[in-house]
């Protein structure tokens, strides 16, 4: 039963613009790892596959999510990773022992295929290089082999591979989680700067319309943070537009009200990496922000025994089920409110990567044994919020009632995010009712758009808060609310305990 209605109310006003969203911070993320290449994307014999062995089912998922950018190959990966091992003919290319993943690599996907798939799914892809085994010049080869014409003696190995055209890669994250002892190559914070730094510049030499990503911690936990940041980007300012966050969240404690306050920690990690990026220019005398990509982010927990299990005890197995989270209703809510906060921090936070994208940790599932590809319920709030949550995100003037939790004290009831699609002529509001018992009254002033109506108001709910859907049982998935009404530029609503909604409305 539901306790005391709880109340939000708000007004937004066409003129008070926060930032445009770069469609960039609806970015995914494709590892070498598990089953995401092998048996998700890639998967020869598969009757949906096409002539390439891509399976077509998933592109076509991915393509509903519309992801406009896919961070390759890692991840923790990537420290170990010899990309001249992926690339010309297959039936020459070595099995590696991959040790993040204590798997082993067959390498019959490598760059040049994985930027057909990138292209197949309307998506570009955003290059990691290896800074735990290797180094500057071995990016510099890298970058030479993908983005040089042709000419010189790696991007003429690219042409004789079949690849005439460069595939003009823009972004690329300068190695992978370096504070983490966990890492192949880890590094001090004076260590990885150095080195970062030096291979930026010679990257910009290369091609200087790359956009560099710089490491930044593992997560908020790390014992270094946030000197990691300070210290390494006063080695790279110069020459990276961005650093990189990475955190995942989970419901370890088991207590769901505390879980759904959990994308509080993720804005908090959010402002202190501005102000460290801020102190940084600062101390520079700088003039150019450093920007964020939140290029790891997603709820994991799920699936930790299985994989310390398979790791420890099963180890070397060519693409082995890891990281296999089966997502819950509730995990769905929370990836809502991690989307939320990023576009709140729209601003800053330019790119982010929903980790990962295809079975490992992600909103698309494949079945074992060339099943059915199927969504899994973090899938649909991604989805409206790629599709919807385009355009300029408005400064909200808010005022949510409030709940307590145990860990994190008193949290809003709602947190909400508004943004307005000058071209579509329209409004889309974004909002999460995180209190398990309480229907949240809510209005919104809109009258500075003029006249309005509603499109429809999408809902993600679910009696159960544990529901999973498999690939036989979509048991959590969007409906519509009719207890949403736009009058006299004003929109009333109901917003369900525990429920994701995306409000939408034509401007007319
Ligand atoms: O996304 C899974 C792993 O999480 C990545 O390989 C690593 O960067 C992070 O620790």
């Amino acid at each position: 039963m539901a306790e005391k209605n709880g109340q939000i109310k708000m007004v937004l006003d066409k003129d008070y613009r926060l930032s445009e969203v770069d469609e960039r911070i609806f970015g995914s993320f494709i590892e070498h790892l598990g089953r995401a290449v092998y048996d998700g994307i890639y998967q020869p014999g598969n009757p949906n596959s096409d002539e390439m062995g891509f399976r077509t089912d998933v592109i076509d998922l991915v393509k509903e999510l519309n992801v406009p950018i896919v961070r390759y190959p890692g991840g923790n990966f990537v420290s170990g990773f010899r990309w001249e091992d992926s690339v010309g003919p297959r039936d020459k290319r070595p099995e590696r022992l991959d040790l993040a993943w204590r798997s082993t690599e067959s390498n019959q996907i490598g760059i040049g295929e994985f930027s057909k798939w990138a292209k197949k799914a309307d998506s570009s892809v955003m290059m990691a290089v290896n800074l735990g085994t290797r180094g500057i010049q071995d990016a510099c080869n890298l970058l030479e082999y993908c983005n040089h014409p042709s000419g010189t003696r790696y991007s003429d190995m690219r042409v004789a591979n079949g690849d005439k055209d460069p595939y003009g890669i823009k972004v690329w994250c300068l190695g992978n989680e370096m504070d983490g002892p966990w890492q192949v190559g880890h590094k001090t914070m004076d260590e990885y700067g150095r080195l970062a730094a030096e291979t930026a510049k010679a990257m910009k030499l290369i091609d200087p319309s790359v956009e560099l990503v710089s490491c930044g911690s593992s997560n908020i936990q790390m014992p270094t943070f946030p000197q990691w940041e300070a210290t390494t980007l006063e080695h790279t300012y110069d020459y990276v537009d961005y650093v990189s966050m990475h955190n995942y969240y989970g419901n370890r404690s088991g207590d769901s009200n505390d879980y759904l306050a959990q994308s509080d920690d993720m804005d908090s990690f959010i402002k202190t990496v501005i102000s460290t990026c801020d102190f940084v220019k600062a101390k520079k005398r700088g003039k150019k922000d450093i920007n964020l990509s939140f290029d790891e982010w997603n709820v994991w927990f799920h699936s930790d025994e299985a994989d310390a299990d398979t790791m420890d005890n099963h180890p070397w197995q060519h693409h082995p089920a890891l990281l296999e989270d089966v997502y819950n209703f509730e995990d769905a809510l929370v990836v809502g409110l991690l989307l939320i906060t990023l576009l709140k921090h729209a601003d800053r936070v330019k790119m982010a990567c929903l980790a990962q994208l295809v079975n490992v940790i992600a909103p698309i599932m494949t079945d074992k044994n060339g099943g059915k590809a199927w969504r899994q319920t973090i899938y649909f709030p991604f989805m409206h919020a790629s599709k919807y949550g385009r355009g300029t995100v408005l400064v909200p003037s808010l005022h949510s009632t409030k709940h307590d939790t145990k860990e994190h004290g008193e949290v809003t009831d709602v947190e909400s995010v508004s943004v307005y699609n000058e071209e579509k002529k329209e409004l889309t509001i974004l909002a999460v009712n995180r209190t398990l018992d309480k229907n949240v009254e809510f209005s919104a002033d809109i009258r500075s758009f003029g006249d309005s109506k509603l499109i429809e108001h999408l809902v993600l709910e679910n009696s159960d808060l544990k529901a999973v859907n498999s690939s036989s049982d979509e048991k959590v998935a969007p409906s519509t609310s009719n207890e949403t009404k736009v009058d006299g530029g004003e929109v009333t609503s109901v917003l369900h305990p525990a429920s994701w909604n995306v409000i939408r409305i034509s401007l007319v």
